[in-house]
């Protein structure tokens, strides 16, 4: 009751200060542009945190691996019998979630020192605890249970005060919420889990925690109509205190996706072949099995700073975002190979990073299939991306239109570098200084004053 008050006094008090107005339907919805700051910022870190971060094991759809899908993971089932209690249930995983050496400034300081612009967390995943104080899930929430702590505001705070933009993704669906079994039942006919649970409590979520991206998943069951997503979306954008800078994702209905809503996400690490029409933003994640934390990870199932940095030059160069995800234990702890991939991606960064941050898509995004060029550009510089060490100190560039007035350097050193054209229409060949040592094993040229 009081949540239909809420909005209505919302509703009433911006009504007065609105301009363009979008109607709840995708053609209005999907002509809102995108709001600046999230094709500048390129680079993003996204964070599984969550009760299935204690049972560690497998992934993050632990419980539904081992009592939702039939039949069920045997793998999840025999880790179970052979380390628990009888009888020891899912809920009882939450009192151990302890998030006891949890220090938000220690992680916005390893997510700034990344290089990254924005950070996701997980305010809800499909199991359906918050990582917050939210009244529509009674005992399945962070501070009345397990860490009894506002894990999404202290989080946000101290990435805030970093000036870095703060997301939370949010599951429309939650596994095994009676209500929600109880619509899907009804072939989603009834929306008792909407109306009474998922919409309040996201309603709730944006007035409390002004995020600037809601990272939307777990819509793939039910329509939009079902989710009510045009109507919750016509109000994110019309009279939401984040009216004016929330970006959204696109998975808000079955077959929404890579249609509609704000930047499109796809599949989960959707690697597009060249540049979609559409601002996309390509989510990955350190630990090649999982995004959330495993207790038995290994390192050669971990990405390797070079996978990485040539993952995100190819997205960047692509017109996409990469968000790049770590899983904290729950004890709170970012593992530290995570941090020194994070860490590693910023220190590339502070060199290379005039080549990412606020770049466009050229109009050559790769010289060649076989090669490991990726170009992004600025006006009229241009970025060449060495994402392998050359063969030759002698390097040739096909595509770039040279002039007398063209300018080569090596990010990081400022010697200009010695060039000739190919021909007088294209390409030229570039002298490459000793190229010093970088973890990423990936180096930029500049081309200053080239077409
Ligand atoms: C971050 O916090 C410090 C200490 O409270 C404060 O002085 C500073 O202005 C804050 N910065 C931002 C960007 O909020
Ligand atoms: C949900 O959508 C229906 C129409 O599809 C609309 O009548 C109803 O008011 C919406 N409810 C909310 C809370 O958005
Ligand atoms: C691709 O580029 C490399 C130089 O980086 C060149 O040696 C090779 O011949 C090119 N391949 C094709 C098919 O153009
Ligand atoms: C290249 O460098 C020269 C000499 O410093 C400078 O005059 C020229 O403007 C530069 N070209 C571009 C495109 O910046």
């Amino acid at each position: 009751m009081h949540f239909s008050v809420a909005i209505f006094l919302i509703g009433s008090v911006l009504l007065t200060q609105t301009d363009a107005r979008y109607t709840a339907d995708w053609k209005s919805l999907d002509a809102r542009p995108l709001p600046s700051w999230y094709d500048e910022a390129k680079f993003g870190i996204f964070v599984h945190w969550g009760v299935f971060s204690v049972p560690g094991f497998e992934s993050e759809w632990f419980w539904w691996h081992w009592q939702g899908q039939q039949p069920p993971d045997k793998k999840c089932v025999r880790y179970m019998t052979e380390n628990y209690p009888p009888g020891f249930s899912y809920a009882d995983f939450a009192p151990q979630f302890h998030a006891q050496f949890f220090n938000p400034e220690d992680w916005a300081d390893i997510f700034q020192a990344s290089g990254a612009k924005y950070v996701v967390l997980t305010a809800k995943h499909h199991e359906g605890f918050t990582n917050w104080g939210s009244p529509n899930s009674w005992n399945w929430n962070s501070v009345d249970n397990g860490p009894h702590r506002d894990l999404v505001g202290d989080l946000g705070n101290a990435v805030r005060n970093r000036s870095l933009h703060y997301g939370l993704y949010n599951s429309l669906y939650e596994w095994f919420n009676p209500l929600y079994l109880s619509d899907k039942k009804n072939g989603f006919k009834t929306q008792e889990f909407v109306l009474h649970k998922l919409l309040p409590e996201l309603y709730n979520m944006v007035v409390r925690y002004k995020p600037e991206l809601i990272w939307s998943d777990g819509d793939w069951e039910a329509p939009d109509t079902y989710w009510n997503s045009t109507e919750f979306l016509a109000w994110l954008y019309n009279d939401s205190p984040v009216k004016d800078t929330i970006v959204t994702n696109d998975r808000w209905g079955a077959g929404c996706s890579c249609h509609h809503g704000g930047y499109y996400n796809c599949a989960d690490k959707f690697t597009p072949g060249e540049v979609p029409k559409h601002k996309w933003e390509k989510c990955t994640s350190v630990d090649l099995q999982s995004w959330g934390y495993r207790r038995n990870m290994k390192i050669v199932e971990l990405m390797d700073l070079p996978d990485i940095i040539e993952d995100l030059v190819r997205t960047v160069a692509l017109g996409g975002n990469y968000l790049l995800n770590v899983g904290p234990t729950p004890e709170g702890m970012i593992p530290p190979l995570f941090e020194e991939r994070l860490r590693g991606v910023g220190a590339w960064l502070d060199v290379n990073g005039e080549a990412i941050y606020g770049s466009s898509p050229w109009r050559v995004q790769r010289q060649n299939k076989t090669d490991t060029f990726w170009f992004t550009s600025k006006g009229s510089t241009v970025y060449a991306f060495m994402t392998t060490k050359p063969k030759r100190v002698i390097l040739t560039l096909y595509a770039p239109k040279t002039s007398d007035n063209t300018n080569v350097t090596l990010l990081g050193n400022p010697c200009p570098l010695t060039w000739f054209p190919i021909t007088a229409d294209a390409g030229l060949v570039v002298a490459l200084p000793e190229l010093p040592f970088t973890p990423g094993q990936a180096w930029t040229l500049k081309l200053d004053g080239v077409l």
